[in-house]
């Protein structure tokens, strides 16, 4: 009876989504409709493996998965941690790696070794704030921002950021540095609490399949 059932996947809209295709399609599963360049069309479904997928933002996948609306998601371990839903992480994807650091000017690191009031800009409040008051008991103010963090501390407007870093670049091009690790991240596969009872067998044999062919990557 299952079997005629739907599963449903959220992906984070751009490169997290093809990664996520392209894994997909070495474990068998593809969808050729999602592939068509210039479609309007926002779910896409794989009628033979009884497959839907649907593109959302980053931030909100975590949101269809805990609601049920979508029984898999494929999201930043940052987007899990700042949204804080009631979802399993199942499987870490592999790609997409990066790290969640704090940022700022060389002279900032004297700021945070002598626990100064100081400002941290950052479009992750909730990490920012879990890792100040929770992990070095530091009482900052943080300041929400939604883009380009990096100007935040070259135009005053705060002492520090608690952004993502992958190669590096854009801190290195504005005179900027990593000042403290706060966690590593990458893609992550979360799946909704009820599915993962009913639909156990069809996801369990996804994970290992998924499993098998981002291993051989690392
Ligand atoms: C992200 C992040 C950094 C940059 C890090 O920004 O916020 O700004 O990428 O990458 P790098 O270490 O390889 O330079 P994104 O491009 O997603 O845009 P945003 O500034 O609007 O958040």
């Amino acid at each position: 009876m299952s079997d005629n059932r739907y599963i449903t996947f959220a992906l984070g809209k751009g490169r997290l989504a093809k990664q996520t295709l392209a894994a997909l399609e070495k474990i068998g599963i593809t969808c050729e409709e999602m592939k068509e360049k210039d479609t309007r069309k926002l779910i896409f479904v794989n009628e033979e493996l009884k497959l839907k997928f649907f593109l959302a933002k980053g931030p909100d996948v975590p949101t269809y998965v805990e609601y049920g609306a979508a029984d898999i998601g494929v999201v930043g371990k940052d987007t899990i941690l700042e949204e804080g839903r009631n979802i399993y992480e199942v499987l870490d994807l592999g790609f997409g790696k990066c790290r969640m650091c704090v940022c700022g000017p060389e002279y900032a690191k004297d700021l945070l070794k002598r626990h100064e009031l100081i400002r941290v800009a950052t479009k992750y409040p909730k990490i920012a704030k879990d890792y100040f008051y929770n992990k070095k008991n530091q009482t900052v103010e943080i300041i929400k921002l939604n883009g380009s963090i990096e100007l935040a501390p070259i135009v005053g407007l705060a002492e520090v950021i608690v952004d993502i870093v992958e190669t590096g670049s854009t801190l290195r091009e504005n005179g900027l540095t990593v000042l403290e690790e706060v966690c590593p991240l990458s893609a992550r596969m979360v799946v909704n609490q009820v599915s993962m009872k009913m639909e156990n067998e069809r996801i369990t044999k996804l994970i290992t399949d998924l499993k098998s062919v981002t291993e051989e990557d690392a």
